[in-house]
């Protein structure tokens, strides 16, 4: 494993990425953990990360020296640079003069292990305010740029290395090979970590999780718990089964594709649950988007324990059911603290009969991997292109994006639009460049047009098609006019009572992606 120390910002989890796009198994540990600890995961390298602090502020994070004094290879990136230089007795000043974005770095490449066969010039991403100006004793500095004297170091005999800039970031044109440099010839390591052996990995370790009794996994049409069903059913089969509920508020042919395709490429044992008609009920003359999802929400809950307490009361001696499935991501895993136990979580059901306190333990077979790997895993697996490359879509589903009550007739007018929209995105090539395309019925708006001879007075359907990274920020798509026009066309034509179509052209913020 190769360390990444995390000294509190962005940056970690993007070079912990990198790194495994490199082929190296990664993980990302907090700087306040104590070097023996870190030393005791038998680190084959570890890299120091950036962060926001000055390391001359009050209350900066500091590392032991004694991890640089292990034999274990160590590349410290911006503030991990200027805290090995410090540490290692270099000179770090307070000079005030700042570096942010792009700049030149200019290198020179004798002796030098990381920017070996890149050019003399080269653009990269700082990010920084105090400059290092003296590399410590027995370091050679390989890069500098106009306001920066030492903008790299290196010291090969005791495998330590360090760069002012940010290598983790596409604006430097050359980071990912110098991360790879230190990987490969400075440290030593092979690339050789892929999906399969996450897979081989995995399914060792669930079987002595499980051992034999049984698991539970809801599905809910999305990425991450297919992959976990999936990787789940490898490992332990029969053993698993797989609850789906239907509410109703799904896209047309994604509840026939878990229920076909899913199945299909994983033989798993699916227990579908057709409860559209009560939510359809609960939704009844709800207009509030808070409330809806309020709504949907607590139905779902409710449906989701009744058929686990179904399962469990149909297995035999039902405590055997102990485990839950769930789709939990690395990044998720990080940002909530980067524990590494194992939560119990409590069902809270209320059907007679059953052991009154029966707790899940989670099974979590994605909690190390980013959101592209569980693709790469679940491609590996066998499901289906339509199942691991689909785009978000709300747990709430069609329900909210209804502007106005929810019923029936207006869900089958939307999921017809929607089916349209993404076919002919699919037709012209659109969907890696497209983030999502929530398609709205602006159910409560009327608006006059012509149609044939006659004056109608339909809905109008909003396209709002967004670009992002991780959707917390977006920008509206600038899509080509011609596709534009052909899903106008269509939807115009072939979906009853529409007979207007609106593109969104707002970023996120001020709106948000989904209209409700
Ligand atoms: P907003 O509308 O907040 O959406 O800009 C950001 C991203 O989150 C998705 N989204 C949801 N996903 N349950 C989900 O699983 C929800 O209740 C929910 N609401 C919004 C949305 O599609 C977008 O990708």
């Amino acid at each position: 494993v190769v360390l990444v120390v995390d000294f509190g910002a962005q940056y970690a989890q993007l070079i912990a990425r990198r790194v495994r796009e490199a082929r190296v198994y990664s993980e990302i540990v907090p700087s306040t953990m104590p070097v023996a600890e870190m030393l005791a995961k038998k680190p084959r390298a570890i890299i120091l990360s950036g962060g926001p602090s000055s390391v001359y502020a009050e209350g900066a994070p500091r590392l032991d020296r004694a991890i640089f004094e292990a034999g274990v290879p160590v590349f410290g990136m911006c503030y991990g640079f200027q805290l090995m230089a410090t540490t290692l007795g270099g000179t770090v000043d307070n000079t005030g003069a700042r570096e942010y974005g792009r700049t030149d770095l200019h290198v020179s490449k004798s002796g030098s292990t990381l920017f070996e066969g890149t050019p003399d010039e080269q653009s990269v991403w700082m990010s920084h305010g105090d400059a290092c100006s003296a590399a410590p004793e027995g370091f050679t500095v390989t890069a500098s740029t106009d306001v920066v004297p030492v903008a790299a170091f290196e010291n090969d005999e005791k495998k330590l290395y360090g760069v002012q800039h940010h290598p983790e970031v596409m604006h430097s044109t050359y980071g990912q090979q110098v991360l790879e440099h230190f990987l490969y010839r400075g440290a030593g390591i092979e690339p050789n970590w892929t999906t399969g052996n996450v897979i081989d990995e995995q399914v060792e370790a669930i079987r002595a999780q499980v051992g034999t009794k049984r698991a539970i996994c809801g599905l809910s049409g999305g990425v991450d718990s297919a992959v976990a069903a999936a990787l789940v059913q490898k490992a332990i089969g029969s053993q698993l089964t797989c609850v789906y509920v239907d509410h109703g508020l799904m896209r047309k042919g994604e509840t026939e594709q878990v229920e076909k395709d899913f199945v299909a490429a994983t033989g798993v044992q699916l227990k579908v649950v057709d409860a559209a008609d009560r939510f359809l009920e609960a939704l009844a003359g709800v207009s509030d988007p808070e409330e809806k999802r309020k709504i949907i929400g607590r139905e779902f809950i409710r449906v989701f324990e009744q058929a686990q307490a179904e399962i469990v009361a149909e297995a035999a001696g039902g405590e055997d059911v102990a485990f839950l499935v769930q789709g939990t991501l690395y990044p998720d895993v990080v940002e909530s603290g980067g524990g590494t136990g194992t939560a119990n979580i409590k069902s809270h059901h209320n059907v007679g009969g059953l052991p009154e306190d029966l707790e899940f333990e989670l099974v979590e077979p994605l909690r190390k991997l980013f959101k592209d790997e569980v693709r790469m895993v679940g491609q590996e697996l066998g499901l289906p292109d339509e199942i691991v490359q689909r785009q978000p879509f709300p747990g709430p589903g069609l329900g909210i994006r209804i502007v106005g009550e929810v019923t029936r007739e207006r869900l089958d007018l939307l999921r017809e639009a929607d089916a349209i929209a993404r076919e002919e995105l699919t037709a012209a090539g659109l969907d890696r460049d497209i983030w999502q395309c929530p398609v709205v019925l602006l159910a409560d708006v009327r608006s006059v047009g012509v149609q044939g001879d006659g004056r109608t007075y339909g809905h109008p359907i909003v396209l709002r098609p967004v670009s992002s990274e991780d959707a917390m920020t977006a920008d509206w798509t600038r899509m080509p006019y011609e596709v534009l026009a052909k899903i106008s066309t269509r939807i115009t034509n072939e979906v009853a009572d529409v007979n207007r179509v609106v593109l969104d052209v707002t970023s996120k913020p001020p709106g948000t992606i989904e209209w409700e």
